[in-house]
């Protein structure tokens, strides 16, 4: 097995994603592992293609602008109540400013694009951020926004308003493309999708994973612990690109359950212009990347394709022989192909 980030695939794996040529699709998503420049620097050796950074969350910046927690928890969630789930500014190993330091840093030291991060879920000041991320260096701009929609006075159009209006805003502020990192839970992806297009939207990184609590039964309370993915969680993240790719033109990124080559000839196979990993790289280092992407480009030649380009899509809802799959006809054949 070839594991160096120097071995250059015969096959033509570049790939255009948010405006930027890239050699090949893969790259870490979003994760504190762009805290540590020697990480840094050992993601770029292992041949990433781009390096995206943690999130700077509205909280944080918010709580800079002399916010207090209450003020910020009334504005970004209607229930809360307890502010111990709200980390404070020192939990965060980098705070606002020191957030653009580390655009500064990185872009120093790294010849690949640097694409930041920004999490939140209102359309107000704390975008600004935005701009000084754009000022700092950046090449372009991930949103997140993770919101869990728990106000029963507020319907899908208007959670999903927040989102346009969030997209928008980033879009008249700043010329670096944006991301949008969804989640999976939108009643009507498919429309969402072209709202986001229409509001901006350079891409869409599918999905966010939701971190769930659980409960603890005896000592009554609610348990958090981060499990990393694994492949399962492929599925699906490779049905909605099928779909997205079919119908939108925006460039579309996986993440959640990329670990394989294989698991990223499928992403590719359903759409996916760049394919981030996150939860593979922790386990295995950085190095993992460079393995994933040469066995990549052996499947990618031996299934015959002469380039990345070719193979993209080729499974999506408009181009894979059974359309019925990705929707409701799956549904009804996986139920009677139950045989206890
Ligand atoms: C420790 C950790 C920190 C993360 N931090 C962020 C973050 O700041 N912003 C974000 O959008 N996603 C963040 N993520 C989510 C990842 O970017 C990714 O979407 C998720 O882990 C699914 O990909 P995977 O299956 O390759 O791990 C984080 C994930 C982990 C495990």
């Amino acid at each position: 097995m070839t594991t160096t980030a120097t071995v250059s695939p015969a096959i033509d794996l570049s790939t255009r994603y948010l405006g930027l040529t890239l050699p090949h699709p893969f790259m870490p998503g979003a994760s504190p592992m762009v805290d540590d420049m020697d990480m840094v620097r050992r993601l770029e050796d292992a041949g990433a293609a781009a390096i995206v950074m943690h999130s700077l969350f509205e909280e944080q910046i918010e709580m800079e602008q002399g916010r207090t927690l209450q003020d910020i928890e009334s504005n970004v969630n209607a229930f809360a109540e307890a502010s111990s789930f709200f980390p404070r500014p020192a939990d965060f190993k980098l705070g606002p400013h020191e957030y653009l330091e580390q655009v500064l840093r990185i872009k120093e030291a790294v010849d690949v694009p640097v694409i930041a991060s920004l999490n939140g879920v209102t359309a107000t000041g704390w975008l600004d951020y935005a701009k000084l991320i754009e000022q700092a260096g950046a090449n372009a701009l991930e949103l997140n926004v993770y919101f869990l929609a728990t106000d029963p006075a507020e319907d899908g159009a208007a959670v999903e308003r927040r989102t346009i209006d969030i997209v928008a805003a980033i879009k008249r502020a700043i010329r670096i493309p944006v991301a949008v990192k969804l989640s999976p839970y939108f009643s009507s992806m498919s429309h969402f999708a072209a709202r986001l297009e229409a509001a901006g939207a350079d891409g869409l990184v599918v999905f966010n994973r939701f971190y769930q609590p659980d409960i603890d039964i005896e000592e009554l309370d609610v348990r958090n612990s981060l499990k990393l993915s694994d492949s399962d969680e492929l599925l699906l993240r490779l049905n909605w690109l099928a779909v997205l790719s079919a119908q939108r033109k925006l460039d579309l990124a996986v993440t959640g359950g990329v670990h394989t080559p294989h698991d990223a000839v499928k992403a590719v196979m359903a759409g996916a212009s760049a394919v981030q990993m996150v939860s593979a790289l922790l386990k295995n280092g950085p190095q993992h990347l460079a393995q994933v992407r040469n066995w990549f480009a052996q499947f990618v030649e031996q299934l015959g394709y002469a380039s990345l380009a070719d193979m993209r899509g080729c499974m999506n809802l408009a181009r894979c022989p059974d359309p019925a799959a990705f929707e409701r006809g799956n549904y009804m054949r996986i139920l009677q192909s139950w045989r206890g």
